[in-house]
């Protein structure tokens, strides 16, 4: 017999990782409950309603040392206001209330000066929003809602490239 730490040859030998088995887990990962999507919504409506009302403060300073300007910063927060009117209409489609809420990101975000730490920031929160609806979109079967998401997904990613910090 083979000691403890070398590989006894006449057992067979397991290939799966345990990573296969969590993509196969994702794969067959059930619906959303109602409940837990309406909560997931609002969670969303009020990180837009932080990122816009943050745009809406920033696209009027002076961004002359920014790398951005103030066109651009305008846009994305056209953007955020876009999606809070979405989100706002989807969880009423649902029979559900919106939150009326705003995400802790706005007063972090009032919190910063400088253009890099801002702009780092807004990274920061647009990332989440995209890794929350890349992991959310397989879980949702409503189509309006999963073709409003996706289009949310894939804004966030253009608007994420235009707005990133430099180095
Ligand atoms: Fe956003």
């Amino acid at each position: 017999m083979a000691p403890p730490d070398e590989p006894d040859t006449d057992e067979p030998i397991e290939v799966a990782s345990p990573v296969c088995y969590a993509h196969e887990f994702e794969q067959m990962a059930p619906p959303l409950a109602a409940a837990e999507l309406i909560a997931f919504l609002n969670v969303l409506l009020e990180s837009e309603r932080a990122g816009a009302r943050v745009l809406a403060r920033w696209c009027h300073e002076d961004t002359a040392d920014a790398a951005i300007d103030g066109q651009t910063l305008a846009a994305v927060r056209d953007d955020e206001a876009r999606y809070c009117a979405g989100l706002t209409a989807h969880i009423k489609r649902l029979g559900a209330s919106p939150s009326p809420s705003t995400g802790r990101f706005y007063d972090k975000a009032m919190t910063l000066s400088a253009w890099p730490d801002r702009l780092r920031f807004l990274d920061k929160g647009q990332s989440w929003v995209a890794r929350e609806l890349r992991d959310k979109l397989p879980r949702i079967a409503d189509r309006d809602l999963s073709a409003f998401l996706q289009e949310m997904l894939e804004r966030h990613e253009h608007n994420l490239r235009l707005c990133a910090a430099p180095g």
